[in-house]
């Protein structure tokens, strides 16, 4: 049968889906909530502790997404910060959670990973790398995340 021929017999929704596989969804995988980014490099920037936008920075275990950056509050109300990009699959879906201490997690395919970065549990039987952790320097309301 012929190329031609064949796309005809399988109509014409399944013809464009094997035409364009990729319309909609190639940066992600196979519905999977988030995005597939590159990690972000050179990160410094400030963010107003008094701020709208810090808000979630007043409570212990709170936490801002800032420049795909996660910046947490942990139980012992210190700043810490880590790339929003799992080190697993580079999904953007690193949180923080108070639970367990304090960890960050990834729910994509379940990364656990402590406040230094390192990992605490293993996905489809691998150990993902740690998770990338950026400094931080608290100068009265002003709050700096850099690497
Ligand atoms: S991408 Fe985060 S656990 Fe797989």
């Amino acid at each position: 049968m012929e190329r031609k021929q064949f796309l005809k017999s399988l109509g014409a929704g399944a013809a464009f889906a094997i035409t364009f596989p990729c319309l909609g969804s190639c940066s992600k995988d196979n519905g999977e909530d988030g995005n597939i980014v590159e990690e972000p490099n050179n990160v410094d920037f400030t963010i107003d502790l008094t701020s709208a936008e810090a808000a979630n920075l007043a409570n212990n275990g709170g936490f801002i997404l800032k420049n795909l950056v996660v910046v947490a509050r942990n139980l012992d109300g210190e700043f810490v910060a880590a790339s929003q990009v799992c080190s697993h699959q580079s999904y953007d879906e690193v949180r923080f959670t108070g639970q367990q201490g304090g960890i960050f997690y990834c729910d994509v395919h379940g990364s656990r990973f402590a406040q230094d970065g390192s990992n605490l549990n293993q996905v489809d039987g691998k150990a993902p790398k740690p998770l990338k952790i950026y400094q931080t320097e608290l100068s009265g309301d002003s709050l700096r995340v850099f690497e």
